[in-house]
């Protein structure tokens, strides 16, 4: 009998959930993970709605990792699905450049941190974005120039380097920085390379990420280049002007850089 009971209350909810438009049916999202058994809050699913919120670009201009969130990012970043979601866009980027016929202007626009070198030893040990960005702190890991490649942007590396295609890196560190990178990047695997932009804090003290950025890569353009392709883990990699043909967005749920 409880049995009955419950197959009639699942059919009568199911049917519920189903609507019909233009005579076609569709069921009616059944699935309210706001709250879990008994209506308690669980962090981990609107962890997961702030990580996409950050991914597209809806969350901006964050400070630190949602204190609740902790565990969370952690899970995320040293777990498999980081190297997943990074190994789908490396993927795509891959699939993109096949396609195209390499000129030897042809250039393609990587970033360093967190999208060729990867600060995770850092992350770790400063609580993976929660805590507040310590520069002190950063800088004198950079300057250890001990950062591990990111996996599988170096595989995109090397087959784009098979293609004929041009590498640049283009990076927020500083021109002080530009020799521990040099040194970083040979010790991760990265030996080949057509230029590596650093940034003169003379000329762009207090300008935006983008600004940099953008000023920067239309420089190569006007020296003849033609970039194809660009990747990055900030948003403010791939935003503003002289953008390149196609853009990349790898996952960053550590910090937000405008
Ligand atoms: C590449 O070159 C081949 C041969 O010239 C041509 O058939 C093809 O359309 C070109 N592809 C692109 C994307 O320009
Ligand atoms: C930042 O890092 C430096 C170097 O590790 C440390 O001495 C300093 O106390 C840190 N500052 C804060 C606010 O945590
Ligand atoms: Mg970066």
């Amino acid at each position: 009998m409880k049995v009955f009971v419950l197959f009639v209350a699942i059919a009568v909810a199911a049917w519920q959930c189903h609507g019909s438009d233009h005579g076609h049916e569709y069921q009616i999202f059944p699935l309210r993970m706001k709250t879990g058994h008994g209506g308690h809050y669980i962090p981990e699913v609107s962890c997961q709605s702030w990580r996409l919120g950050v991914e597209a670009h809806n969350v901006i201009d964050w400070k630190t990792v949602p204190l609740d969130c902790e565990g969370y990012i952690g899970n995320y970043i040293l777990g498999d699905q980081y190297r997943s979601d990074s190994k789908t866009v490396a993927r795509e980027a891959y699939y993109y450049a096949k396609t195209l016929n390499i000129t030897a202007k042809d250039i393609w626009v990587f970033d360093v941190d967190e999208t060729t070198l990867s600060n995770l030893p850092y992350y770790a040990d400063h609580g993976f974005g929660v805590e507040p960005y310590n520069a002190t702190a950063f800088n004198e890991w950079v300057d250890l120039g001990e950062a591990p490649a990111l996996p599988e942007s170096q595989k995109l590396y090397k087959k784009l380097l098979s293609l004929g295609i041009k590498i640049v890196f283009l990076t927020g560190r500083p021109l002080e920085q530009k020799a521990v990178t040099v040194t970083n990047l040979k010790l991760a695997g990265y030996n080949k390379w057509e230029k590596i932009i650093t940034k003169d804090t003379s000329i762009y003290h207090g300008k935006t990420a983008v600004t940099y950025k953008s000023t920067e890569r239309k420089k190569l353009e006007e020296q003849g280049y033609k970039i194809i392709g660009n990747i990055g883990d900030q948003w403010s990699d791939i935003l503003g002007t002289n953008t390149g043909d196609r853009t990349f967005k790898l996952p960053d749920p550590l910090y937000y850089i405008s």
